[in-house]
């Protein structure tokens, strides 16, 4: 295929669906949506509604080595490459560090970071082979500046900083980039779960004084992927809550 082969996992909603539905919108690009559940046929079918060109599934669950390194086949098989990576899917279990258990600070590392990991690892060797790619991991500003409560989630996130710069030293020496995007706090069923009480608290802190748009982080994730001259970089986009 002449176009992108473009991966985004976790995107059946929030900041992943947002992203592709703006790298569909390039006619070069043909993206691929990961769930870790398979999507009903009305679920599929309301996503496609928002693409501007046709778009494929893909079901796996990252924190599976096996998944990812199935997944990745499976798409090199059926596609020939894999263009570009966005490791987008992501889990919170907040908790006060002293009342997190063990088993709860393990699944969110899983997902987040192992997940980035073991994708990374996989598309990284095609990208290699390849001499081109790029891949775009979420971090957050939890995971540059910590957060009350995300002892789990801001190690993971923190990780994943430390993972893309490596990708991007590593990646340099055969063609590959990787950046990562550490969002605030954007209007997501992530974000949703927080009381009214701490999202207007969060709301009044913001120096733009409102939550960020899932598209207003789907637009960075597409600069970064085109801009060919940034690698290893890590871009806030928080209207200003870190400061
Ligand atoms: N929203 C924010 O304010 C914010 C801020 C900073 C960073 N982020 C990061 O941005 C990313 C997207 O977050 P969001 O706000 O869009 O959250 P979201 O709406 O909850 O989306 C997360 C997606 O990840 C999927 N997912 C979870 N575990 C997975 C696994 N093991 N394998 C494959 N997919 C999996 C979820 O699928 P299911 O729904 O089926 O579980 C869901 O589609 C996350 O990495 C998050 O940490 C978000």
């Amino acid at each position: 295929m002449d176009k992108k082969i473009t991966l985004i996992t976790g995107a059946a909603k929030g900041i992943g669906l947002a992203t592709a539905v703006k790298l569909a919108e390039d006619e070069n690009n043909f993206v691929i949506i990961n769930s870790h559940r398979d999507l009903s046929d009305d679920e599929k079918n309301s996503i496609k509604e928002q693409m501007n060109n046709e778009i494929d599934f893909i079901v796996g669950d990252v924190s599976k080595d096996e998944d990812a390194n199935r997944m990745i086949s499976e798409i090199v098989e059926k596609y020939g490459q894999i263009d570009a990576l966005v490791n987008n899917a992501g889990i919170t279990e907040d908790k006060l560090m002293t009342r997190m258990s063990e088993e709860s600070f393990e699944n969110v590392i899983s997902t987040n970071l192992v997940g980035t990991f073991n994708m990374s690892k996989y598309a990284l060797k095609v990208m290699q082979k390849k001499r081109t790619g790029v891949i775009i991991n979420m971090s957050s500003i939890s995971g540059l500046h910590g957060n009350v409560g995300q002892a789990n989630y801001s190690a993971s996130k923190s990780g994943i900083v430390g993972l893309t710069k490596t990708i991007a030293q590593e990646g340099a020496l055969r063609g590959v980039r990787s950046n990562a995007v550490a969002p605030g706090m954007i209007r997501t069923a992530m974000t949703d779960k927080l009381s009214d009480k701490i999202a207007s608290d969060f709301e009044n802190k913001i120096p733009l004084k409102r939550f960020g748009k899932p598209e207003e982080i789907a637009e960075t994730v597409q600069f970064l992927i085109s801009n060919d001259y940034i690698t290893g970089q890590v871009i806030t986009v928080d209207g200003g809550l870190t400061i």
